[in-house]
């Protein structure tokens, strides 16, 4: 095994699940646009079609989280491979049974996490919920996502022996991710336990509390394949700089404080939402630092004859960074969250983010590894300018959504503290869901155009590294 065939073996697997995250990022799409529908008349029509927001809204934030999840995947394993690679490369025999190793449980979960998506999709749409938001799914659905998240720690372990001590930041991202995923998963579980089923004010602190790292440990995913693949268009030496830690750091500690954001109605004391504030606060502005120079903005734009479309990503994932950290601070001070909690602004904070920052950055990522191995190759104009199209699209259509429903959150947010109007779907603006259909099916257009080309030249490309 030459350290040639290690990489086309990486790719192999990196393409591999880019094809799911792909796949699992169209279903999510299809699911939001029909979610949007539901806020125009044609609602009742489609709960009548078996296309009620009850199976529909868990199918959409679930295929979106499952889009971010494969595609932090392909990377991170893109990176074990090349840890294999270089050991191969130094003639290290224990090396070489790791890589057939590493490829077959790479593949295995995928296996698992797609037989639990279609198993969680199929049980929705046949009428089933848990009534539990983010786990409406069958609970033992959560039995094949953990057998993945165990399978990707083992390849983990397997590749870098935990010794990830002199390693640049992004294998301490990837490698903690692994350990909150499984832990704040459980506790997100910890619901079923009838201890908690009798002391629901408990149960919500905890609920929240889960989610809140959870999401912190696909935000480690996602930050650590931007720094990765801020190495990869520059040097190591940004994976190694006090900012990256500091991101880091902050990022992981964010993960235990960020709950209190939501718990804001529970009764609890001022102090842990000033401290949430603070720590969410340093993230964001050091995320946005960190977007800023991996993007390298206006020097890189130079180079950007080699990788235009994942150039302009970058570019696009700062820029949404900085909108977002600003509306982040305002709806985050402690008593004008109050205003605007359960209203569509909070839509626009959360989806904005997810796909402005996370989807972007993956994006930016996913093309760089379809891209992989063919710098000697003359560019290929007519795919650029394709790429350049769909991001155009797909910023533009986000910009309108994200207006939208920071508009008609912010309205009713008021009318609701001003007036006592409750901020349901019948008090909105006549064209709140034509809104966010039209601009979503823009966005979702731009989103399609750039992960086309993971479907379509998986095969070619992996027959030819
Ligand atoms: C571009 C097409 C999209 C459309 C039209 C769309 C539409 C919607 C709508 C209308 C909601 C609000 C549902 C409700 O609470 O009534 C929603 C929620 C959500 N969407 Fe999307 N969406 C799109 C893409 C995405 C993508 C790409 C992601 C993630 C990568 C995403 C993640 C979410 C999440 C997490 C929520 C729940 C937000 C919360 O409760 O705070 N969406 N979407």
């Amino acid at each position: 095994m030459t350290p040639a065939s290690v990489a086309a073996a990486g790719r192999g697997v990196a393409r591999a699940f880019l094809a799911c995250a792909a796949l699992s990022l169209l279903v999510g799409l299809a699911g939001g646009l029909v979610v949007g529908l539901h806020y125009t008349a044609l609602s009742p029509t489609l709960s009548r079609m078996g296309l009620g927001l009850a199976a529909l809204r868990p199918i959409h934030t679930g295929a979106t989280a499952g889009w971010i999840f494969f595609a932090g995947m392909a990377v991170v394993h893109r990176w074990l491979f090349e840890r294999l690679e270089a050991r191969v490369a130094e003639g290290d025999a224990t090396a070489l049974p790791l890589v057939n190793a590493v490829a077959r449980r790479a593949r295995l979960q995928l296996g698992l996490w797609v037989f639990a998506a279609l198993s969680a999709a199929a049980a929705l749409l046949a009428g089933y919920s848990t009534g539990r938001e983010y786990l409406e799914y069958p609970p033992v659905c959560s039995i094949p996502i953990v057998a993945g998240w165990l399978l990707y720690a083992w390849n983990f372990v397997a590749v870098t022996r935990y010794r990830i001590r002199n390693m640049p930041v992004y294998a301490w991202m990837w490698g903690t991710s692994v350990v909150l995923f499984l832990w704040t998963f459980a506790e997100a579980n910890a619901w079923m336990l009838d201890v908690l089923r009798e002391r629901p004010v408990r149960d919500m602190a905890i609920q929240w509390k889960a989610y809140g790292s959870l999401v912190g440990s696909f935000n480690l995913l996602v930050y650590g394949s931007t720094s990765w693949l801020g190495t990869r268009i520059s040097d190591d030496k940004y994976a190694r700089s006090n900012m990256a830690f500091a991101l880091f750091l902050v990022g992981v500690l964010n993960s235990f404080t960020n709950y209190v954001h939501h718990t804001y109605h529970l009764p609890q004391a001022e102090l842990p939402k000033w401290i949430a504030f603070f720590v969410s606060m340093l993230e964001a502005v050091i995320l946005a630092r960190v977007m800023y120079d991996v993007a390298g903005l206006g020097r890189k734009w130079a180079d950007r004859k080699r990788h235009p479309v994942v150039q302009t990503l970058l570019i696009a994932t700062t820029t949404w960074t900085f909108v977002q950290l600003t509306f982040a601070i305002l709806i985050s001070i402690p008593p004008l969250n109050t205003w605007i909690h359960g209203t569509l602004a909070v839509v626009a904070h959360s989806m904005g983010s997810l796909i402005g920052i996370d989807s972007m950055a993956l994006l930016a990522a996913g093309t760089w590894l379809m891209e992989e191995g063919d710098e000697a190759r003359p560019l290929d104009v007519g795919a650029a300018r394709r790429g350049l199209w769909s991001a155009g699209a797909l910023n533009t259509g986000l910009a309108g959504m994200w207006l939208v429903l920071a508009i008609v959150g912010v309205q009713a947010g008021i009318g609701l503290v001003l007036r006592g109007e409750l901020p349901w779907v019948g008090a909105f603006p006549a064209w709140t869901g034509p809104g966010i259909v039209g601009a979503g099916l823009l966005a979702a257009l731009g989103m399609v155009g750039l992960v086309l080309p993971w479907l379509t030249r998986r095969a070619a490309t992996v027959l030819a590294p």
